[in-house]
């Protein structure tokens, strides 16, 4: 059974829906990240969960219990938000103690948990140092101790690390897998970074436009878009339509109306049941760890990834062959 069921959420802002009868099953102890495109409703779906805003219509219950009538106060949901929100007049030791104090805790039990956050967050000997001397990744860290202190059986995490350099969000993308597992905390993250997404999460949900486009572990969702949509915002994914397909391979697209090719999938060596394709580079893009070709075939681009090992990388205006794969091409119809 799911730890938290929404049903049939209807959000509405002056007459806007902007959650359209979403469904949603959480596993408890699972990490369930929402992506979407910016204004799709992510924030307020959270914030819904939160109870920081009234909902329209619909569900949200929480362990079997129905708590969309309850204060955010009652709800035991912690939320870390993109920017820190900590309390700049107080020290780092003072700010995560700061819902244990709400709570009226005792001295010493209240001091034996803030010490056991800053331990768990790796914020040792920054205890007494104000929010102004401390950088964006020391400030996060701040914020999810503070949001974890209360023990709460939820924890939403808006966009936590996206103001945060790449080298520090790595590293805090470790650290909250690390305490989601150590705490066995049930957490729902907001998040544009797609990698993050896939890297971090037992299960995800896209969104579009207040509705859910596709749900599923990372790699299903990965490997079968079921739309164009997903398959566009999902992984760079080549998407053909008929017209395009005909054109390229010189037939009909039977039954579908789409087809996603990976630009992984796409081979410069000769395979069997592979079609041919000639084209010339047109430009090329370093990824790091990966190189992007994307290669002019008639009218049409079509993206292909190389693992970036020594050897020489092609020079734009090279003609290329490629090799896709009939089992490569994922029909959405
Ligand atoms: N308090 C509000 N009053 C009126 N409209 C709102 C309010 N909050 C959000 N909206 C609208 O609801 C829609 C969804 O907004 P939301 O903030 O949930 O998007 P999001 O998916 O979090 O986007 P982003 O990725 O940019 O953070 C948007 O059209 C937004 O303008
Ligand atoms: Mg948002």
């Amino acid at each position: 059974m799911s730890y938290i069921t929404i049903k049939q959420l209807v959000k509405t802002f002056n007459g806007k829906e902007v959650l359209k009868m979403l469904d949603l099953e959480i596993e408890e102890g699972s990490l369930t990240t929402l992506l979407g495109p910016s204004g799709c409703g992510k924030s307020t779906l959270l914030r819904s969960i939160a109870g920081l805003h009234p909902i329209d219509s619909g569900e949200i219950m929480i362990d079997g219990k129905r708590v969309d009538h309850l204060s955010p106060n009652a709800r035991n949901i912690g939320m870390v938000f993109q920017n820190y929100a900590l309390f700049p007049n107080m020290t780092v030791s003072e700010n995560i103690r700061f819902g244990l104090d709400m709570k009226k805790m005792n001295k010493t039990e209240a001091a034996a948990k803030v010490e056991k956050m800053i331990e768990l967050v790796g914020l040792q000997g920054k205890e007494n140092a104000y929010p102004r001397q401390l950088s964006g990744g020391q400030q996060q860290r701040v914020a999810l101790a503070r949001a974890l202190v209360t023990e709460p059986k939820v924890l939403l995490l808006d966009e936590p690390l996206s103001a945060l350099d790449a080298q520090i969000r790595k590293h805090l993308q470790l650290l909250l897998k690390k305490v989601q597992m150590e705490l066995g905390i049930t957490m729902i993250l907001v998040t544009h970074d797609q990698e993050e997404a896939m890297a971090l999460s037992d299960y995800v949900y896209i969104l579009n436009d207040g509705y859910i486009a596709q749900s599923g572990v990372p790699n299903d969702i990965y490997k079968h878009p079921e739309s164009e949509f997903i398959a566009k915002f999902i992984g760079n994914y080549n998407v053909l339509d008929e017209r395009q397909y005909e054109h390229l391979f010189s037939r009909p697209l039977a039954d579908a109306r789409f087809v996603a090719i990976r630009p992984e999938t796409i081979s410069a060596i000769p395979e069997t049941n592979a079609l041919e394709l000639v084209g010339d580079v047109v430009s090329t893009a370093m990824l790091g760890s990966i190189v992007r070709y994307n290669v002019k075939i008639g009218e049409q681009i079509i993206h292909v990834d190389r693992l970036n090992r020594s050897h020489k990388q092609l020079d734009t205006d090279h003609q290329l062959r490629l090799y896709i794969k009939e089992e490569d091409m994922i029909k959405i119809v």
